[in-house]
Formats: C-alpha cells, sequence, structure tokens
C-alpha cells in the first residue's frame, strides 16, 4: 500500500524551498530602475501556491533524484508563470484587478511597468537555467553552482530542458492557448477548440514541470513516457478546476475575482458542458494521471497526491 502523505505539508516545505530559491536568483528589489524590480518581486512574493515548482521536484523525487537537483529549473518555471499571470491581468486581456490576495501588478505599478516586469520574469527564466552548469554564477554573488544547486546536469539534458520549457511557453504552447482564450470571448466554440486552449494555455507549462523535473533527475525514457502521461493529465485537470472555482469557489481563499469568466463571456469548461459534468471530467483525469504512475513506487507519491489536490482543491 501507498505511504499516504500530507499534501498540505508536501506543499509548503517545498514552496519554502522554492521562495527561498527564487531570493538568492532575482536580482534585488532595490536594484536600479528599481520600479521593475519592486514589480518582479512584488507579483512573484504576493503567495501563490508554487504548484508548478511542486510538480518538478515531485517529479524528481519521483526518478529517484534529490529534488535540488531540480530546484533551479522550479523556480524558472515559477517566473514564467508570474510572468504569464501578470500578462493575463492586464486590461487588453482579461482586465483583473485581483491576483494572490493582492492588487494586480499593473493597479500597483501602472500598465507599462507591468508589461516590463512580465517581459523580465520571462528572460529571468531563460537565464536562470542558461547559468545552471556554469563554474561562478552571476547570481546570488556569483556563488558558485555546486553550493547553491544540486550539482552538475549534463549539458545535453540541460538543453533538452530550456527548449521544452521555452516551446512550452510560447505561441505553440501557452501562448497559443492564451491567443484562443482571448479568440474565444462572447462566442460559442467546439469542444475541440476548448480542449485545445485548455491543453495549451495552462497543460502545457504543467507538463512542462514535470517533464522538466524528471529530465533533471535523470529520468529513463521509459518513465518519461508515464510522466508525460500524468503530465498532460494533470494540466487538463487544473485548468478544468480553476473553471469551477471561478463559478463555485471562494474569492478569499483563491485571492481573486469569482464569476469573472462569465461576465467576459470567457469559454469554459462548466459554460460549454456544465459543472457536473465538468466536476465528472476533472476527477477522471485526476484518477487517469494516478493510474499512469503504476510502474513508479513510494517516490512518485507526492505526485499522486498532487494530482489529488488539483481537482479537490479550494484556491
Ligand atoms: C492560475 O494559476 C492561472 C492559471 C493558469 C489557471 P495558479 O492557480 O497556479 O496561481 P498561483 O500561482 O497559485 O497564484
Ligand atoms: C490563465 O488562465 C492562463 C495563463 C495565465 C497562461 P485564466 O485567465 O483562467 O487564469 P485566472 O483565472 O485569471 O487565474
Ligand atoms: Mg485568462
Ligand atoms: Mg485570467
Ligand atoms: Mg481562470
Amino acid at each position: 500500500m501507498a505511504i499516504t502523505l500530507d499534501i498540505k505539508q508536501y506543499m509548503a516545505s517545498k514552496a519554502e524551498m522554492v521562495n527561498k530559491r527564487l531570493k538568492e536568483l532575482l536580482v534585488r528589489e532595490d536594484e536600479y530602475p528599481q520600479s521593475v524590480h519592486k514589480a518582479m518581486h512584488y507579483s512573484l512574493f504576493a503567495g501563490g501556491k508554487r504548484l508548478r515548482p511542486a510538480l518538478a521536484l515531485a517529479s524528481s523525487e519521483a526518478v529517484g533524484a534529490d529534488c535540488a537537483k531540480a530546484i533551479d529549473v522550479a523556480c524558472a518555471i515559477e517566473c514564467i508563470h508570474t510572468y504569464s499571470l501578470i500578462h493575463d491581468d492586464l486590461p487588453a486581456i482579461d482586465n483583473d484587478d485581483l491576483r494572490r490576495g493582492a492588487p494586480t501588478c499593473h493597479k500597483a505599478f501602472g500598465e507599462a511597468i507591468a508589461i516590463l516586469a512580465g517581459d523580465a520574469l520571462l528572460t529571468t527564466a531563460f537565464e536562470i537555467m542558461a547559468v545552471i552548469n556554469m563554474p561562478s554564477r552571476v547570481f546570488g554573488g556569483g556563488l558558485p553552482s555546486h553550493v547553491l544547486s544540486g550539482g552538475q546536469t549534463d549539458n545535453g539534458r540541460a538543453l533538452q530542458v530550456i527548449s521544452e520549457i521555452a516551446r512550452a511557453a510560447g505561441s505553440v504552447g501557452m501562448i497559443g492557448g492564451q491567443v484562443v482564450d482571448i479568440e474565444s470571448e462572447g462566442k460559442d466554440i467546439s469542444f475541440p477548440e476548448l480542449e485545445y486552449m485548455h491543453i495549451h494555455k495552462t497543460g502545457a507549462l504543467m507538463l512542462a514541470s514535470v517533464r522538466c523535473g524528471a529530465l533533471m533527475g535523470g529520468a529513463s525514457d521509459e518513465d518519461m513516457i508515464a510522466l508525460t502521461r500524468y503530465g498532460e493529465a494533470v494540466g487538463l485537470a487544473f485548468q478544468i478546476a480553476d473553471d469551477l472555482l471561478d463559478v463555485e469557489g471562494s474569492q478569499l481563499a483563491m485571492g481573486k475575482h469569482t464569476g469573472a469568466d462569465r461576465k467576459k463571456g470567457k469559454a469554459t469548461y462548466p459554460a460549454i458542458m456544465g459543472v457536473q459534468e465538468s466536476k465528472r471530467r476533472a476527477t477522471e483525469l485526476a484518477d487517469r494521471a494516478i493510474s499512469s504512475l503504476e510502474g513508479f513506487g513510494n517516490g512518485a507519491g507526492a505526485l499522486r497526491s498532487i494530482a489529488a489536490y488539483i481537482v479537490s482543491r479550494d484556491r
């Protein structure tokens, strides 16, 4: 029988590890020009769940590695995710004023600085990943990498990780999904279009988190096949749950406005197939994610618990 794991405690301990490392990696907020650095820190440390980093770290553990091997990639992914939230909230996209329990970046810093802070977070992510194997680093006072991260990964793997994350974030990944989201506002879209949108705008970066955490941990090709199935299923389940929380969730718990999708005429799972059917599909996907890990032992316990958490969360 699998060992049950306290998922809240697991997520909290990984979030702490990620936050500590992000503080070392990021340019300090008092560095010139302060406005953009303050905006980057403001959005990054406003209190996100750190779910994508947790997936990357849990995935490295599932393949038997020390999760320290994946920490910098996990931090880079969180920078990309936070950039995507800053831009998602802009007036030209979703026009939201509350995020992570605080005014959105453009409300606090103005639109121009919010756009630039998002750009800078995206760029920072690639800098973090590009220097993973460098003997001396530009970050954190230039401490040697072996002091700060989990040690060396071969350069071929590091490049594969960088290219997978770039693709997942780009126009055939997250941006592609965001484009379909915007272009579907106020329209009736087909089920394949809805699925494309969710798989891309959210699923792509979650799948990349799972795959790249495992790659950093030295996963075998066989591990990668199973983990890809897991990542695809949790990615889609996560966005269905996000749509459901917009209908049924609490603004206080989530730190963002609820009921916003309906007001904007967004194409969502509950709007297209109803709340009950959306819940059924989300649960089915979480179950599918868990069964794709059948070949893994207790090391994959955290990934199993995260799949269940994704569809039962209240934030
Ligand atoms: C929200 O993501 C945006 C979506 C992709 C649906 P999260 O729910 O993971 O947001 P944070 O990181 O916890 O704020
Ligand atoms: C956001 O989807 C997806 C990305 C940021 C890439 P949503 O627009 O549904 O996210 P929330 O609900 O604003 O967090
Ligand atoms: Mg959006
Ligand atoms: Mg939004
Ligand atoms: Mg949403």
